[in-house]
């Protein structure tokens, strides 16, 4: 009988998991990692940070399944064995997940929500005048399936939207830009959304080049991951004006150490990575006919 793994570090949730899935795929044996006698049985592991060499320890693994839609958490896995597939998990929940964290943010940066706030603290009536979103230019970093999702929602809200990615994927009414186009997306984008997936080429990129090459008081979003900022960079950008203010979803470390400077930040706005989290329910079913799926596939 077919043997799914799950690994996840939070042992509460692996339970619930592990019960989970049990009931969603009735024909085959779901198991803790823990729980794993028979290496040689299991043929799908589904995990969140699986600890290294683990999956290398699953010879007949057909396929590995992420609990989110980042796969860094895997394959940074220095033995995780070549040719496995992956599989990502977005459901339509967390599409519109983070459609919705992004116009929140994006909004509030374009109507100066920080500065109006900082007004009232002082019961001052400062009145702002702002542009209308067609004269304000937002920049996706990052045109994969979140990416696109947003580009398309800010556009609906009327931002002039544009996006970057390595390919410059053409997506209808969004202006898109290659990596020759870097300097050219970054020159006129006012707030800056990164939407990227954690890779080598990716680590650090949100860095002081990159700033410097925004227009001055321009905004960031950041909720790819931790790893895509360098955050002394982002400091010495507040610090001089260059970046006016940030909104981080993630971090090197998370939970966010308790002595961090970002959480007491005025220009930093932090959430603790919840912009678009993976419903476990509508997320184990997407799972769950992934598994049936690949096996289709994989038999045909
Ligand atoms: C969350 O960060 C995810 O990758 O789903």
């Amino acid at each position: 009988v077919s043997v799914v793994a799950v690994s996840l570090p939070n042992q509460e949730r692996l339970a619930w998991w592990v019960n989970h899935l049990a009931e969603l795929l009735p024909d085959r044996r779901v198991l803790a990692a823990n729980d794993v006698t028979d290496a040689d049985a299991v043929d799908y592991a589904v995990v969140w940070m699986p600890p290294t060499g683990m999956i290398a320890g699953w010879p007949n693994v057909k396929a590995v399944i992420s609990i989110g839609a980042g796969i860094d958490h895997i394959t940074c896995d220095k033995e995780f064995p070549s040719g496995v597939p992956i599989i990502k998990t977005i459901g339509p929940d967390m599409t519109q997940r983070m459609r919705e964290y992004i116009a929140l943010h994006v909004l509030r940066f374009h109507r100066e929500l920080p500065d109006l706030e900082r007004s009232q603290k002082n019961s001052t009536w400062e009145q702002v005048f702002t542009p209308t979103a067609p004269n304000r230019n937002i920049g996706i970093l990052g045109m994969g399936h979140f990416g696109k999702a947003c580009a398309l929602t800010l556009r609906d809200l009327g931002f002039n939207v544009s996006g970057w990615s390595r390919s410059g994927t053409a997506v209808a009414g969004i202006e898109t830009y290659n990596s020759d186009g870097l300097e050219a997306f970054l020159a006129q984008t006012e707030i800056l959304v990164c939407l990227l997936p954690l890779t080598d080429e990716t680590s650090g990129i949100l860095n002081a080049k990159l700033f410097e090459k925004l227009p001055a008081g321009a905004k960031v979003i950041n909720v790819g991951r931790g790893q895509h900022l360098v955050e002394q960079d982002l400091l010495a950008a507040l610090e001089s004006g260059q970046i006016s203010s940030a909104v981080l979803d993630v971090f090197t470390t998370e939970p966010l150490p308790k002595d961090h400077v970002f959480w007491t930040h005025e220009k930093i706005t932090v959430t603790p990575h919840v912009a678009s989290l993976i419903d476990p329910i509508s997320g184990g079913k997407i799972i769950a006919d992934n598994i049936g799926e690949f096996d289709r596939a994989s038999i045909s």
